[in-house]
């Protein structure tokens, strides 16, 4: 009977490796919520494959750890493969799968979101309400259908992103440097330029390479509209922090959503009640009434979780039947 080990089990999780479990009568399923570490490697003896995700380096020893309890077939429940040491994955001989695509709508629905509550001015409105002033001035909203939305990107988020402002009535422009046909059809590309001239909201959904870290920055920003709307669910290298507070203080920009953040690492996804906040930028940009902050949480629901957990225990099976898994990652 084939034994698959899982490694840093969220409680969220836990409801979805049972679902995954049940429906394979045939695996035997065990977990654990600590991470895949040197010292924990020897948990998984005797298993056939392992399921990870973490934020720790998947390094040298770990791997070594994990390989000398016989184990090469790893399958991370996330996308990310840059904390993979894959020169030793490839000498080991790891054979390794990840979830490039889990749920593109949870990450574009709370961009939608996020860009609404923006329009609508209501992290002010709620404090006002909070307060007791029920005044309507001078916190008037924008409609969305107002908005000429410019999308950054047209991949598997940024489609969804675009569809969801349709709905709501906008005019969607968009940019990629691969053009997708059927948009393309259909008339939706223009150049960099013309979305940062033409639009009311400009929304990224491109991955962080060496041709769009820091893309919007002094420079661009000034090639926007007056109170345009900058959103980035995306990766927080694509943003210069440093030039959206210059234009959030100039008035430039409108507003601000960020649900990625240059220096999120460590920072993001940590309980920092009574303790001393670490990042004096991201807690001015948390405070203010028009930039809304939220910590790499778009991706967090129960719909891409399922998936996540779901995926990677399908991938690591067909790995350890010796079956072509769904979504490989290319080892070395
Ligand atoms: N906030 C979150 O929780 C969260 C979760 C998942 C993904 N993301 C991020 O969202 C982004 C988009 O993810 P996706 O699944 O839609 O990816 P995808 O690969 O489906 O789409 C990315 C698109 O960007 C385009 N692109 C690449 N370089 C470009 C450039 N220089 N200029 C313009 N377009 C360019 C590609 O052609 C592609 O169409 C990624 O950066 C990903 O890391 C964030």
């Amino acid at each position: 009977m084939a034994k698959i080990y899982a490694y840093g089990i969220r409680k969220d999780e836990e409801p979805y490796l049972n679902e995954w479990a049940k429906n394979h009568a045939d695996v035997t399923v065990d977990y654990t919520a600590e991470l895949l570490t040197p010292e924990t490697a020897a948990q998984a003896a005797g298993a056939d494959g392992v399921v990870v995700y973490q934020q720790l380096d998947y390094t040298a020893e770990t791997l070594q750890a994990l390989a000398d309890q016989g184990v090469t077939k790893m399958s991370l429940r996330n996308v990310g493969i840059d904390n993979i040491d894959m020169a030793k994955a490839k000498e080991l001989g790891f054979e390794i799968t990840n979830v490039p695509v889990y749920s593109p709508n949870a990450i574009a629905e709370h961009a939608a979101i996020q860009t609404a509550r923006i329009l609508r001015q209501s992290k002010k409105l709620d404090k006002k309400i909070e307060n007791g002033d029920l005044r309507w001035a001078p916190t008037i909203g924008r409609e969305v259908r107002d908005q000429v939305v410019g999308v950054v990107g047209t991949g598997h988020i940024g489609q969804v992103f675009m569809q969801i402002m349709e709905g709501f009535g906008a005019k969607v422009i968009a940019y990629d440097v691969f053009k997708d046909p059927e948009l393309e059809k259909k008339g939706y590309y223009v150049s960099l330029d013309e979305i940062y001239a033409q639009a009311d909201v400009i929304s990224l959904h491109v991955p962080a390479l060496e041709s769009t870290i820091h893309m919007i920055n002094d420079e661009t920003i000034a090639k926007m509209k007056d109170d345009a709307v900058l959103v980035n669910v995306s990766r927080g290298p694509l943003v210069d922090t440093d030039a959206v507070i210059r234009a959030l203080d100039s008035g430039k920009l409108f507003g601000f959503v960020m649900d990625t953040y240059e220096d999120e690492v460590g920072i993001f996804n940590e309980d920092w009640q009574g303790k001393e906040f670490p990042d004096a930028r991201l807690n001015d940009l948390i405070h203010r009434d028009n930039v809304l902050v939220t910590p790499h949480t778009a991706f967090y629901t129960t719909h891409a979780v399922r998936n996540m957990v779901l995926k990677a225990f399908d991938n690591n099976l067909a790995l350890v039947k010796g079956e072509e898994p769904e979504t490989p990652v290319k080892v070395g």
